[in-house]
This record gives C-alpha cells, structure tokens and sequence, in this order.
C-alpha cells in the first residue's frame, strides 16, 4: 500500500455510488483508482463523472496493485462473491449491507480474511453520522441513566414506487428486515452492545408488487420474502428493544427509534440518516428538549464508513464499520426469521465489540484527531 493514500477500487457502479463518489472525494488520503460494473457502460459513465483513471472488468480491478481496498457496492446476491474474491485477491473490502445473504458466506469472509490479514468492512455508516454520534456521546455520558429498553419502527410500504430497478428487494436478502433491519440493528448495537437471544414473527402479506417506477412501471415482482416482520431482542447488557420492520404499511405515526432509561427517554433520528434531530427527556420533566448536533457528518455522509476504515488501514487502528458488527447483524436477523418459523426464542452465538465512538472536536473530513 503506498503509504499516503489509499487506493479503493469500485465495484458496482449504479444508483447508490454516486454518493459514495462525491463525499470519497472530500478525504485526503483516500483515492477512487479504478471502477468496475457487470454492466461496463455503467462503469464508465462514473469513471467519466467523477474522473477515475480506470473502468475496467472485474478481475483487471481486482488484479491492480493500485487498489487496496474493494467498495462492493453491488446488489445483496452479490455481495459475498464480490466480496471473497476481492479477499482472494488479497485485497480489504468493505460493502454495502448486508454483508452477505447466508450466514455461512459472511463467516467465510471473515474468516478467509482474518488468515489473508485483509480487513472486511460494511455499511451502513450511519450511525457514524452527527445525530447518532451526538446520541452515543450523551448515552455513555448517562444522559438516561442505565438503559432499559429500546423501541425501532420501521415502517413502509416498499421501495417498488421510486427505486428504478426494484425486484432485488423482494429476492432473498431483500425484504424489509434485511435491507431495513440493519439500519436499525446497526445503530442498536452501536449504542448498547451485542445481542443475546431473540423472538420475533414474519408474514409475507401480499404475493407480487407492482413498480410504481420508471423504466419498468406496470412490471410485477414476485414476492420470496417476508414483508412484515416484528421482534423482541435481548441484549447481553439486559436492555430489551422492540424492532418492527414493514414493506406493507401505508401510513404510521410511530417513531422511528427511542432508548428508555432508568433516568429518562431519548428519542433518536432516523437510522437510515446522518443528521438530527435528538431529542431528550428526563424523568419527572413536562417536555422534550432539543439537544443541537454538532458534530461532522450531518448530511448524506454514505462514504463515512470506507473512509474510515482506509484511513485506519493507513493508521493501523481498527475501523468502525468492522465485519464483525455486520456479520452480528445479519446473524440476528436470520435469528429473528428462525425464531418466527420455529415459534421460540433463538440464542445469538455471534458477538462483537461496540465500535469505538468518534472523538469529539472533529471537522467535517476527519475521523481521527
Ligand atoms: N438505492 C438505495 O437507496 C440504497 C441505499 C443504501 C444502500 N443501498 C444498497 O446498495 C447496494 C446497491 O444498491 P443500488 O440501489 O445501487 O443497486 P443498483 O442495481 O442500482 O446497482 C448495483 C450495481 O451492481 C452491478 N452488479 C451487480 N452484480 C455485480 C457483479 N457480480 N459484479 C459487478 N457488478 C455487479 C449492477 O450491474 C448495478 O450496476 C445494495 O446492497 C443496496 O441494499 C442502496
């Protein structure tokens, strides 16, 4: 690797990486070399726009000395084949979540890893952005006392009516819990922990949808997973949270994500956000009072994560979006699918550490002081 910058090689190049592409381009230190796509016109038309040297196939960008580090930004079947052979080659890789579809794959990875001494990293990045920061940092300062519960509600009616190219989220490794669900546990886990067992009950409520979207309105999708699911998770530390993700709701006023505490109640952001609001209300007060976010990454920050993680490969330090957290997520949200077909709790085997909170006083662009 050469030592003052990071070589990142881009592999999926549709509608999620232009922003990847824009905020990559605002680190020092971290360089976008090469692109990559299936389809190669996609390919090039980014290497156009944000002026990347190289579009070329697959296996050239794995193959290149220049890149350290794969940004596997393809759809979920494909997350893990990306992602094993970029770690074949030798290479770090970091993906969009979930980190792979089976189980069995995302251990594969960390392990085939692990022995390579390549590093695996996953979205989402978001509970590296302000608002979570700012609720982590008031969290761990005992702003609400020992946590006790948690709720998480989100709550939809799909994708199919604005994303041009749908169908994915009704395949295996789509649905609302896996593409929703880690936003959600991400940001739980961050804040309190590892989980320990898990219950929950699944429904797939409507058996095709139909695309709301151009180019392919009036196309019907199949539907092969559940599209309503809801959960109870017990965390290691003791706290309990209530998830409940929906691709089948047309209107709700419920929150997003709340943490009870023994001292009073924080409402979070959206997980699937950077920014605000937060809120705060201790026990005994008449009402919520803002807390100001002020911390970096506020905005669309999708990107926060990879750079993170070259910059600690750079740094020699652990990065904060590790496989690990991922590979916890995706074994809870099988477990949440097993405990609903099975009718009983399901014990969690995987664990991992809460990922090290950003320090505070950092400006936009940095993420070490
Ligand atoms: N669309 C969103 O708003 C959004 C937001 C956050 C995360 N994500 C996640 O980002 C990922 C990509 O989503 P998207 O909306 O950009 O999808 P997309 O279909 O627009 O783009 C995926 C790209 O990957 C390419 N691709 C697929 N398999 C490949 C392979 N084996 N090798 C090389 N290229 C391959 C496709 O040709 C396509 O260009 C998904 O995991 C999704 O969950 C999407």
């Amino acid at each position: 690797m050469a030592a003052e910058r990071v070589g990142i090689g881009l592999v999926g190049c549709g509608f999620i990486s232009e922003i990847y592409l824009k905020n990559l381009a605002t680190y020092d230190g971290v360089e976008v070399v090469a692109c990559a796509d299936a389809m190669p016109e996609r390919a090039r038309a980014r290497a156009e726009q944000f002026g990347i040297a190289k579009a070329v196939p697959v296996p050239e960008l794995l193959a290149d000395p220049a890149v350290d580090l794969v940004l596997n930004l393809t759809i979920p079947v494909a997350h893990a084949e990306v992602a094993l052979a970029a770690v074949a080659a030798g290479k770090s890789v970091y993906g969009e979540k979930p980190l792979t579809i089976a189980r069995e794959d995302g251990r594969r990875l960390l392990d085939e890893a692990g022995a390579r001494g390549v590093r695996v990293g996953s979205a989402p990045d978001t509970f590296l952005g302000a608002g979570l920061q700012t609720c982590r940092a008031l969290l761990d300062g005992g702003a609400i006392g020992e946590p006790v519960a948690a709720t998480a509600f989100m709550l939809g009616h799909g994708p199919e009516g604005w994303h041009p190219d749908p169908a994915f989220y009704y395949q295996v490794g789509g649905g609302p819990l896996f593409d929703m669900g880690p936003y959600y546990l991400t940001a739980l886990v961050s804040m309190l922990g590892p989980v320990r067992r898990v219950t929950g009950s699944a429904r797939a409520s409507f058996p095709e949808r139909t695309i709301g979207s151009q180019p392919k309105a009036g196309e019907k999708i199949p539907v092969e997973v559940a599209t309503h699911v809801a959960a109870v998770l017990d965390f290691a530390g003791g706290t309990v949270a209530t998830l409940v993700t929906s691709f089948d709701v047309w209107a709700s006023e419920a929150p997003k994500l709340e943490l009870y505490g023994a001292a009073g109640s924080m409402s979070l952001p959206d997980p699937n956000t950077f920014g605000g609001p937060v809120r705060l209300r201790s026990a005994g007060e008449e009402g919520w009072t803002d807390v100001p976010v002020t911390r970096p990454y506020a905005a669309n920050s999708r990107g926060v994560g990879p750079a993170d993680m070259a910059i600690a490969l750079r740094a020699g330090r652990p990065h904060r979006a590790s496989g690990e957290l991922a590979f916890h997520v995706l074994d809870v949200m099988h477990a949440i699918e097993e405990a609903s077909a099975s009718g009983r709790h399901v014990e969690i085997t995987s664990t991992c550490e809460r990922p090290a909170p950003l320090p505070a006083g950092l400006a936009e662009g940095e993420l070490d002081r």
